[in-house]
């Protein structure tokens, strides 16, 4: 089923020799998002939820068309659940500021964890004049600390927000206690999905998040579009984050009155085209499935991980038990940024530096460390060349 999957990344035809380990940064992009974006582009574009000439309805159509195929994929309980906006990254600002218009209250808690991407750290500092923010420690593996996330919920914390997977180290939370917890004290969760979405079934009826964000790029789909499922319960209690048109019920020039549901987030030309091409994305990884990318990435991670190990001068972030597609790593002795050069003349691209972590980096007293990350078309002849590579600069440098 994963034979010949290369042959629908456009990229390979012009690199037949890429070995592209960076997926994590953005991931390839599959040929049939490409065509449905260049067709939408070229034949069926125009504005939508506002013509009702036959280009504009139809496209409509699509647009909501591709939001059901969202909801399915990550079996949210509804469309209307789903909120399409310009990046995770924008997702997780809506709901910092929304919340801090509607919800928080002065000195109430955000609680999240020195393992989180940038992108859920500086939403809330942006509106942190009302908020503390408390963090929870991780370990000297990297991981997070379960014990001291747990500790630190209280009646003062007012919302959780926690990565599903580290963009460092791979590890995927397990929310179960984390839940129970926050259940008894009523406390809303954040998730940023954005590593896991592509590597793992999401099941939100199963895990119940208030909030959850992804991306499109990550999805071997466009850039530039983030999704956020928000439970009705926030729905409802929300007031919109950013006004303009599609938004709005009625305006005069002094005030106006919001649309319901998730159309009040959706102020003005939405990515259009882009949501139609993360539908057949979407298309795609149903066709592939998405357990067996998670059977086939986990275990080509093993063994990468097991090669890489074996090496006494590497040090690897992160105990590889609930783990997936990601591992970072230093070299002794090698500063990150010169292998990933050396590796580029190789043709192999993995990230190097702080991967938007600094609190992560600070922990381990370092500014920053080599990534290798995983998607489908990644092979074990890969692994094999890219693990050569290393020896092949550590010989170099003796
Ligand atoms: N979040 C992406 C990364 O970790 C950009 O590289």
């Amino acid at each position: 089923m994963l034979a010949n999957i290369k042959d629908r990344f456009p990229v390979f035809k012009k690199k037949p020799n890429l070995v592209f380990f960076d997926t994590a940064a953005s991931a390839l992009k599959v040929d049939s998002m490409i065509n449905s974006i260049t067709n939408c582009y070229s034949y069926d574009y125009a504005n939508i939820h506002r013509g009702i000439y036959e280009l504009s309805s139809k496209l409509t159509k699509k647009f909501e068309d591709s939001r059901i195929s969202v909801s399915n994929f990550i079996n949210s309980p509804s469309p209307e659940n789903i909120i399409f906006t310009k990046s995770a990254t924008e997702g997780i600002n809506l709901v910092s500021n929304c919340l801090s218009k509607n919800y928080f209250e002065d000195d109430d808690e955000v609680l999240v964890s020195k393992l989180e991407h940038h992108a859920n750290l500086v939403p809330w500092h942006l509106v942190s004049k009302k908020i503390k923010i408390v963090a929870a420690n991780i370990n000297n593996k990297g991981e997070l600390d379960y014990k001291d996330l747990i500790e630190k919920i209280n009646s003062k914390t007012k919302l959780i927000a926690i990565t599903h997977m580290s963009n460092i180290t791979g590890s995927i939370t397990n929310f179960e206690e984390i839940k129970n917890k926050a259940n008894k004290f009523n406390i809303p969760i954040l998730i940023d999905g954005c590593q896991l979405v592509p590597h793992k079934k999401l099941d939100i009826k199963e895990m119940n998040p208030d909030f959850y964000v992804f991306s499109a790029h990550k999805l071997y789909g466009p850039s530039g579009l983030g999704i956020l499922y928000m439970s009705d319960f926030w729905i409802n209690k929300l007031s919109p984050y950013q006004g303009g048109g599609s938004m709005i019920k009625n305006v005069e020039t002094d005030k106006s009155t919001y649309l319901e549901g998730y159309q009040k987030f959706e102020a003005g030309t939405p990515p259009i085209a882009e949501v139609i091409g993360l539908s057949s994305s979407i298309d795609f990884i149903n066709e592939v499935g998405i357990e067996s990318i998670y059977s086939y990435e986990k275990e080509l991670t093993k063994y990468a991980y097991e090669k890489i190990k074996s090496n006494n001068d590497i040090k690897i972030y992160g105990d590889f038990k609930n783990q997936t597609s990601i591992i970072s790593f230093n070299i002794d002795n090698v500063h990150f940024n010169d292998l990933a050069m050396f590796l580029d003349k190789k043709n192999i691209a993995i990230r190097t530096g702080h991967h938007c972590a600094q609190p992560f980096m600070k922990h381990f007293n370092i500014s920053g460390n080599a990534r290798m990350s995983v998607g489908i078309y990644n092979t074990k002849d890969d692994v094999d060349y890219f693990v050569n590579s290393l020896n092949e600069l550590k010989n170099f440098l003796k």
